[in-house]
């Protein structure tokens, strides 16, 4: 595309910046829907952050930007406002440059990840949730399930305080959700879901025993490389449903779009 002074620009900040692929998907993404914006991505050390985002909330030209690791949670206290899914979340994976200079954070991890179960026949109403995880991804994904009328979320963590902790969160908003923290069987949910980054590495181990599960079950997983874990690999044998991790910033492209005005 040719970039000139019409065109809008955007940015995603991370550290290291060498795996970033947002950019490729977004630019792609803009170009299918016709709109001149560009995305870059910027290797913005943390100890830089706050210069680099002062810097960009003066530049006229741009819409906004990303944020991946590990620039997610710090660059909430350099931000005017959060959308209260990125409250809720304590995440933002994008930010909007509105023209008064103020700086509006979002996250769409979960919705994202929502729209690619629906993208895919599956919808989280009154369904039975088993989320392994309780990190940002893991964060993001439970809200967004709960905000989607999931009628019960059973989440297992290593550090099994974050686990309670995101139980507690969801039931104080969505008293309809039962959420709970702890170990569970896999085959007594509609859908298992990894949010932990347990299966991006060869030799890892499967997070989460598939127990019983077969046909009924939906299993999906967040990470996107490989984009077939070790976990939907499992699942595909035993004739569970699977979704991978690739629906997820897919999805998020109109989620996007929408919530930076482009
Ligand atoms: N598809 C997408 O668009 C998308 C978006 C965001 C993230 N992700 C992926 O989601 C994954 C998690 O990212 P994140 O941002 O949530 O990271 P994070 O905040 O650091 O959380 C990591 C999670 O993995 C768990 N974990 C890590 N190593 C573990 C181990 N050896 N054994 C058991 N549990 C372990 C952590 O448990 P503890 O709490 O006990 O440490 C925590 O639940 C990554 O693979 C990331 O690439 C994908």
């Amino acid at each position: 595309m040719e970039i000139t002074g019409q065109t809008k620009l955007m940015f995603v900040l991370a550290h290291p910046i060498g795996h970033v692929r947002a950019t490729a998907i977004l630019n792609a993404h803009f170009q299918s829907i016709g709109r001149n914006v560009a995305a870059s991505p910027l290797h913005v050390a943390p100890e830089d952050l706050e210069t680099v985002i002062g810097a960009i909330r003066k530049m006229r030209n741009v819409i906004g930007f990303g944020t991946t690791i590990p620039h997610k949670i710090p660059v909430m206290r350099h931000l005017d406002e959060l959308t209260p899914n990125a409250r809720n979340v304590g995440a933002v994976n994008f930010t909007r440059r509105d023209e008064d200079d103020r700086l509006i954070g979002h996250n769409t991890d979960g919705l994202g990840f929502v729209a690619g179960l629906k993208a895919n026949g599956v919808d989280p109403v009154g369904k039975r949730v088993l989320q392994i995880g309780a990190g940002g991804a893991g964060r993001a994904v439970a809200f967004a399930l709960a905000e989607a009328g999931a009628s019960a979320l059973r989440i297992i963590n290593r550090d099994v305080g974050k686990a309670a902790d995101l139980a507690r969160n969801i039931v104080a908003l969505y008293p309809d959700c039962d959420a709970t923290a702890g170990p569970e069987k896999a085959e007594d949910f509609d859908i298992v879901v990894n949010t932990t980054s347990v299966g991006m590495k060869e030799d890892d181990p499967i997070p989460i025993d598939l127990g019983r599960t077969g046909p009924a079950t939906v299993v999906a997983d967040v990470i996107m490389s490989p984009p077939v874990t070790r976990l939907l690999a499992k699942a595909a044998e035993r004739g569970c449903k699977t979704i991978g991790g690739k629906v997820m910033p897919d999805e998020q492209m109109g989620l996007v779009t929408a919530f930076l005005h482009v």
